[in-house]
């Protein structure tokens, strides 16, 4: 929420099923009334719901992404934990147009301390590389910046 309100960007919070993830009826209903670009959702392994949206879901979810043109955040730090083997499909395994950034760290499974994290971000490559070297830069350049702390 601090990144988003940094960014002077808004978020909406959808309904959810404590067993199935994301109402994809009050996210349409959302779709279609708002201009939004991007959906956040950690579907697999979720903290504290505890659900993982079912393969069929997911890619349903994926699908209504792309008829409203818009980008998947998927985070996936706690895929790797799951008691399922093998481990539940990720939405981006859908992804045929690269709409899907999937992330991940090794903060649920290693260590927290170590904050090392990882994006697949598709289409929006450049546009993340640029991200991450300009926040890099700032907390080389700007030692007390907000983004000093920050794990962008
Ligand atoms: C759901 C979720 N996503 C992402 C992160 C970020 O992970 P990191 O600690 O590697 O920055 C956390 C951290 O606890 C988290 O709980």
């Amino acid at each position: 929420m601090q990144a988003i309100k940094a960014a002077n960007l808004k978020a909406m919070e959808i309904p959810t099923h404590p067993e199935t993830g994301i109402s994809l009826e009050a996210l349409e209903l959302a779709l279609d009334q708002w201009p939004i670009k991007a959906i956040f959702v950690t579907p697999t392994c979720n903290n504290p719901m505890g659900y993982t949206m079912p393969d069929d879901k997911k890619e349903q979810l994926y699908r209504l992404a792309q008829s409203y043109d818009i980008a998947i955040i998927e985070d996936d730090i706690y895929g790797d934990i799951s008691y399922q083997f093998p481990r539940p499909k990720t939405i981006k395994s859908f992804d045929t147009d690269g709409r899907v950034l999937l992330c991940s760290s090794f903060s649920k499974t290693i260590a927290p301390g170590m904050r090392v994290g990882w994006i697949a971000p598709g289409r929006y490559r450049d546009k993340v590389t640029h991200i991450k070297y300009v926040s890099s830069s700032m907390c080389r350049c700007f030692p007390n910046s907000p983004l000093q702390n920050s794990s962008a």
